[in-house]
């Protein structure tokens, strides 16, 4: 049963404004949004219900004017909020809240939670003491999830002890995003890809989130976390779950999270001398336009790495011997996700006494910028061959932005939003995964402190440390920049 009331924890912040306004808006614009649905915000200031649909007006002006849709759009969805100021930091603040929506509670209430960490138990605590947490009430949570895996099962904990799991969606915005989900409908919708997805077919394969954003004024919250906490933990080791994990026999949340979990429990502990790498950007320049560096946005010393390159290993059957490399960092050249995975040699090349040099298949799934699908297939070269066979390196493209031009590309939380209200936990992150990713990760802290590791500069505007690159060269491997 959809949820006929949505209630959201830090309405007035910056994922509010930026992103869960924005796209509740495009899919009521879209029709998606059931007639009863109603938008409760609440957070800390008392703005009252106008001042919350002044804010949302202006959130959703730019999608309004994008898409050219008419004043009668924006008025239904303004009607649909309202506003309930509650402070989390105090419990009386939760009766208000629970007497406002107190009609509402049997229709199904789907609340998410965009605030810091440190106020979700005494958020949890409030729901429960106003009523707002029963077995029609469903949470979700906006990461960080904790620093580590003791701090992610203390929130975990707290979180269980009101709302059972099948009741909590975790989220990682990377699983709303549409390729994302493709490359579920490209491994197990096509019988060409899985006879070769494993340790036989496949020589490595790479997945980058690279981004030339540097802190954007989030020190409070970067500092200290560091991309493999912000970026690897959960994004990063959630794609690579999809590429490696078995195929699930049904597309339902527990059939896909029970294989993800097990990639994620298989992961080799990493030799965090050998097999990693942490930098930090130092002043360089971005797209032509100089920027400081990660120190002087800062304004004080700090160890924190703003990149890190890992070399991982799943240990299983399918994955012996093939390494995943991951990268992920900010101020880097541009802004690009992908993963690529890179097919092996074919055994014996015929072409060899003809002087043709083969280059094994690679197929690379662009995430964004652009979402495409493209693989590399050898061809000849047209031509009469007198002095050689000429073969050459051709891709297969499929830009998902031309095969599916009439359909509106959405933003990762309309997804996501969308599934909460509807009860929809697929792709959402249970528990258990949760767990296993924090503890690998957190060996890799641990690893990192033994080696005494530091991390290396690089500049902005490069990929990294020259140690990342070397990280896959000793195995004959390049990235693909
Ligand atoms: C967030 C991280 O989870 O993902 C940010 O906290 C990062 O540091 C962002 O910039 C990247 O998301 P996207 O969708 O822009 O790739």
């Amino acid at each position: 049963m959809p949820a006929r009331t949505l209630l959201l924890f830090g309405a007035t912040g910056d994922l509010a404004r930026r992103m869960l306004l924005p796209s509740l808006f495009g899919l009521d614009a879209d029709g998606l949004l059931h007639e009863g649905l109603a938008i409760v915000g609440t957070a800390r200031h008392a703005i009252g219900d106008d001042g919350f649909r002044e804010s949302a007006a202006t959130a959703v002006e730019p999608i309004l004017a994008d898409r050219k849709l008419d004043g009668a759009v924006l008025e239904r969805f303004l009607a649909r909020l309202s506003y309930v100021p509650a402070d989390a930091s105090d419990l009386a603040s939760f009766a208000a809240l629970g007497e406002a929506l107190r009609d509402r509670i049997d229709g199904g209430i789907a609340i998410f939670l965009s605030t810091a960490p440190s106020l979700f138990g005494s958020t949890i605590a409030g729901l429960e003491q106003a009523g707002l947490a029963g077995p029609k009430t469903r949470l979700a949570l906006e990461k960080p999830l904790g620093q580590d895996l003791a701090s992610s099962r203390e929130i975990n904990d707290a979180v269980a002890r009101v709302f059972p799991e099948d009741r909590t969606f975790r989220i990682d915005h990377y699983l709303g995003k549409e390729t994302v989900q493709n490359l579920l409908a490209m491994r197990f919708g096509n019988v060409l890809f899985e006879p070769l997805w494993n340790a036989s077919g496949i020589e490595h394969v790479q997945i980058t989130i690279s981004e030339t954003v540097g802190l954007e004024g989030r020190t409070g919250y970067f500092d200290g976390m560091g991309s493999l906490r912000d970026m690897v933990q959960n994004h990063m080791l959630q794609l690579l779950a999809l590429v490696a994990m078995e195929a699930p026999a049904q597309f339902s949340a527990n059939a896909v999270r029970d294989e993800k979990v097990k990639v994620l429990r298989s992961l080799r502990p990493l030799d965090a001398a050998r097999e990693s790498v942490i930098g930090q950007y130092t002043a360089g320049a971005v797209a032509g336009q100089p920027v400081p560096g990660y120190l002087d946005e800062l304004g004080v010393h700090s160890d924190t790495e703003t990149f890190v390159a890992l070399k991982a290993h799943v240990d299983n059957w399918r994955w012996h011997g093939v390494p995943f490399y991951l990268r992920t960092g900010k101020r880097l050249p541009v802004r690009r996700s992908e993963i690529i995975v890179q097919f092996r040699a074919v055994p014996h090349s015929m072409f060899s006494g003809r002087g043709a040099a083969l280059r094994p298949n690679r197929l690379v799934i662009g995430i964004q910028p652009e979402e495409n699908i493209g693989l590399t297939i050898m061809a000849k070269q047209p031509g009469l061959d007198r002095q050689g066979i000429r073969l050459r390196e051709v891709p297969l493209d499929i830009g998902m932005a031309n095969a599916f031009a009439d359909v509106r590309r959405r933003i990762a939380y309309e997804r996501l939003l969308i599934d909460l209200i509807e009860g929809e936990s697929t792709l959402f992150v249970r528990r258990d995964e949760v767990e296993a990713q924090w503890h690998w990760i957190d060996a890799i802290r641990s690893g990192w402190d033994e080696a005494g590791m530091r991390p290396k500069a690089y500049a902005a505007g490069t990929w990294g440390p020259a140690a990342a690159i070397a990280l896959t060269e000793r195995d004959g491997v390049s990235w693909n920049d």
